[in-house]
Order: structure tokens, then sequence, then C-alpha cells
């Protein structure tokens, strides 16, 4: 494929939610506030929690399999994995590395992704623009949150508004026209006071007194954020639909961070968009960070509202402060088949063949690092 012919587009897309829901009438009982107040402030009227055993990682897997099914894409053919998200597994090993090991996708790098809720669409630019360079083939880009573990269950202000869930995309080298038209990424590091997790980093590393004073929960200046964010969506637009040569006019849908229907009404008001092009899911999942637009993204596929040759306008900001707007031309390219019997076959014995590969690694280095001890070795010789 000649390198000027090189398009980018998304060819699978799925998501995972866990079942446990979280209602406003729930909240009611746990903090000072009301299912009238988190409606007409928000638009949230439930939420998504993971349980016990479900993490940033399990549901990141989740939908990326979706995603790979959707696309019809072997994990053996992914080039790239990235995991945006605010509430990784671990500091490290990334998360990115953990869902590479449970699909085994071999030939993939795998990395982590920090910019809060902008981090998809900051994933989507640039998986896209390694892919039109032609470094690479084919990426999986995944927004995961578990917020529900880093939320203040006593503060108000901060626990009706977030949500748990992952979705996930695959990206990847077509030569037909369309596809991934136009990306922005921005930043303004002095705003970061305004939204935080002041502790469990090199700053603050955990101690009994970051713990005593709740430093490992969500900080929020909810007013300062709400202006900010209005302002930056409807920029975040403008940019990519001026940069892919288009007008508001010619934009089917936008896809917004689910964050608050205050706020996205407020950013369609400035860009004149009618609501009806605007996509809303935040009553069923609240502010899922990173993961709220390939959620988004993946149900109004689902739900038809995007049909081949439509512009897609997708804008996110979030934590940092970060912002980022990505314009995709959308054209389903693959007439999904269902998987053959043989196809789920291979796909079955890939998967088996990639757990047992990852446990044999793991006991080849435990019993290596035992005979290097009886042999009386220094750890690092
Ligand atoms: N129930 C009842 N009352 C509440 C609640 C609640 N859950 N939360 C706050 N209040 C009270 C406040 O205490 C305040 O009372 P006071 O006037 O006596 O002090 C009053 O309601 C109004 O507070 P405001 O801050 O003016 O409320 P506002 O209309 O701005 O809505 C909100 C607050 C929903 C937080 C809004 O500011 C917002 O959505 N901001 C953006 C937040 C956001 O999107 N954050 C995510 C960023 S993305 C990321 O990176 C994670």
């Amino acid at each position: 494929m000649a390198a000027n012919q090189r398009y980018v587009h998304i060819v699978g897309w799925g998501m995972e939610v866990p079942e446990r829901r979280l209602t406003n009438a729930d909240l009611e009982r746990m903090v000072e506030t009301s299912d009238e107040w988190i409606t007409t402030r928000t638009g949230i009227k439930e939420r998504r929690i993971a349980r016990e055993g479900e993490t940033t990682a399990t549901l990141a897997l989740g939908a990326a399999r979706k995603a790979l099914q959707k696309a019809g894409v072997s994990p053996a053919d992914l080039d790239l994995i990235i995991v945006a998200s605010a509430t990784p597994e671990h500091a490290f090993p990334a998360t990115a590395c953990l869902v590479q090991d449970a699909l085994g996708a071999d030939r993939a790098g795998a990395f982590d992704l920090s910019a809060a809720c902008s981090g998809f669409l900051y994933g989507l630019c640039l998986a896209s623009q390694a892919i039109r360079t032609g470094a690479i083939e084919t990426a999986l880009v995944i927004g995961s949150e578990t917020l529900s573990r880093i939320v203040d269950w006593k503060d108000r202000n901060t626990c009706v508004l977030f949500g748990d869930g992952a979705g996930a995309v695959v990206l990847t080298a077509r030569p037909e026209p369309g596809g991934v038209l136009a990306c922005t990424m921005r930043a303004d590091g002095s705003g970061g006071p305004l939204l935080e997790l002041p502790a469990g980093g090199s700053r603050y590393p955990t101690s009994l007194e970051t713990l005593a004073h709740n430093m490992h929960t969500i900080k929020m200046k909810g007013r300062e954020i709400f202006r900010f964010a209005v302002r930056v969506m409807a920029d975040a637009a403008r940019h990519v639909v001026e940069e892919a040569g288009l007008t508001m006019d010619e934009v089917a849908l936008l896809i917004p961070h689910q964050a608050n229907r205050r706020i996205i009404e407020a950013a369609a008001n400035r860009l004149k968009l009618p609501m009806e092009r605007v996509y809303l899911n935040l009553d069923r999942y609240g502010n899922t960070s990173s993961a709220s637009i390939p959620i988004a993204l993946t149900e109004a596929v689902e739900e038809g509202r995007l049909r081949p040759g439509d512009h897609v306008v997708m804008v996110a900001f979030g934590a940092g402060l970060t912002w980022a707007g990505v314009l995709v031309q959308w054209a389903e390219l693959l007439p999904v088949a269902p998987p053959t019997p043989r196809r789920r076959l291979r796909e079955r014995t890939q998967s088996l063949v990639a757990r047992i590969r990852s446990s044999w690694r793991r006991t080849r280095r435990y019993v290596w690092g035992l005979v290097r001890r009886l042999r009386g070795e220094p750890p690092l010789s």
C-alpha cells in the first residue's frame, strides 16, 4: 500500500461494563443528596460499579475481545496496544501489558497513557498517526476505568458523578478513503490542581499520613472545570472540523465526553449544533473518564446512529488539564459475518496457547530464580 493511499479506519468497537448498578436512589442513602439534584445538575440517573475481582484490566480485556471480534482481527495481528486510564491496574506494569499477555498479542508493543478523560482520544490520535506514517498497520486503543476505587464515597460533590467501564476500538490501515481525518491534543498544566488525586505518586508516596488525610481520592473544583470544559469542547470540535475542511453543518454526530449533560448542552449551544446530533448516554453510566467516548461510540454504532459516509466528531476534556478532538468519516468496511466454527476454534486455541505460554514463562522465571539462589549466585549475575 503506497504511503499516500493509507487511511486509518475504525474497524472494530466494543464495550464492557460491570453488571452492578448504583442508582441515584442508592446514593440518597449514602450521602446528603437527591435524585432531583443529581438529575437536574448532571443528567446522571445511574452508574456501573465494579465488583470485587473486576478491575481496569479485566474490563479492558472484555472490551478488547469484543472489538477484535467485530473487526475480525486476531490478537497476533496487533502491532500496538494503548490503554488510556486514570485508574490503571498498577503504577507498573502497564495495564496494556496485562491486556497484551491475556490476549496473546505476541507482536504488539503495549503502554498506558495518562491524560485522564481525554486519554482515549489522545490514544486514538497517536495510534492513527503511527498507522498513517506506515510505522505500524493495526492498533488496539482502549479506555478503561474503575473510578469507584478512587472516589471518596463520603463526598457528595464527586461521588455522584463517576462510574466504571471500558471501551475499545481496533484501528487499521485501509486504502478506502475516510476514517480518522483530523486530530487535536492540547493541555494546560496550570489547571492541574483543579482536578487531582494527590497521593500515591512520588510527590506524596502512600503513608499513614496521606491515608489519614484522605489524599487517595478525587479532589475537584467543579465550577472551574465546568467553565473550562464548555470552552475547550467547543474549541476542539471547531478545530478538527476546520482541519478536515468541513463545516459544523456537515457533522452528523457529536460524541462528547459524558461528564455532565449541562456541559454538553452548553458546548453544543456554542457550536450551534442541535441536541439531536449529540450522543448522550451519561444517564446510564455517569462519567467513566477515558472509557466514556469508546462506550458512547460503541452504543451509537449499535443503535444505528452512524451510517457510512457520516462525519462524527469526538471531543473530550479532563484532568491535566487536557482536551482533545478527533474527526472520523465513518465507514463500515467489513461485512461482519458471525465467526465460523473453524475461526472460533482457532481463536479459542490461540487464547489457550497464549495462556499456557504466559504461565510457562512465569514458571520458567520462577524456577531459574530458584536454581540461581540454590547455586548461591548473586541475583544480578
Ligand atoms: N447533592 C446535593 N447538593 C450538592 C451535591 C449533591 N450531590 N453536590 C454539590 N451540592 C451542593 C454544593 O454543596 C453547593 O451547595 P452550596 O451552594 O450550599 O455550597 C450546591 O450544591 C451547588 O454547587 P455548585 O458547585 O454550584 O453546583 P454546580 O451546578 O456547579 O454542579 C457539578 C456541580 C455537577 C460538580 C458541576 O460543577 C460539574 O459538573 N462540574 C464539572 C465536573 C466534571 O466534569 N468533572 C470531571 C472532569 S473529567 C476527568 O478528568 C475525571
